[in-house]
């Protein structure tokens, strides 16, 4: 199934991200979430997402690259960076990027 444009926010050109340790490639000023959707469009938009800062289920923990500071943020409220660094995500997205082939969280 192809994405509709229309979900995503205009964008030039795509930045890289690296979603528990493996590259991919987002359109660039769109929220994280909307990314992820990018990447696995029907289970994303499958998924028990309020896409409103209430559901708590789109949370993660990412960086800005070597040596930055780990912070946690809801992904539907998050603007994708280039380097950005997703190193924990909650259930939720893990079960949406299933297809992806992310390694497992320590002790997961
Ligand atoms: S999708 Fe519900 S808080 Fe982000």
């Amino acid at each position: 199934m192809s994405i509709p444009a229309l979900i995503f926010r205009p964008y030039d050109k795509l930045v890289k991200i690296t979603l528990a340790g493996k590259e991919f490639e987002v359109p660039e000023g769109n929220m994280l979430l909307r990314a992820m959707q990018y990447l696995s469009p029907e289970e994303v938009a499958c998924g028990r997402f309020c896409w409103n800062e209430e559901c708590q289920y789109c949370r993660v923990s990412f960086d800005l690259g070597e040596g930055t500071q780990v912070r946690a943020a809801l992904s539907c409220k998050l603007m994708v960076q280039e380097g950005m660094r997703i190193t924990e995500m909650a259930q939720e997205i893990r079960y949406c990027l299933r297809e992806l082939g992310l390694k497992k969280e320590e002790g997961k």
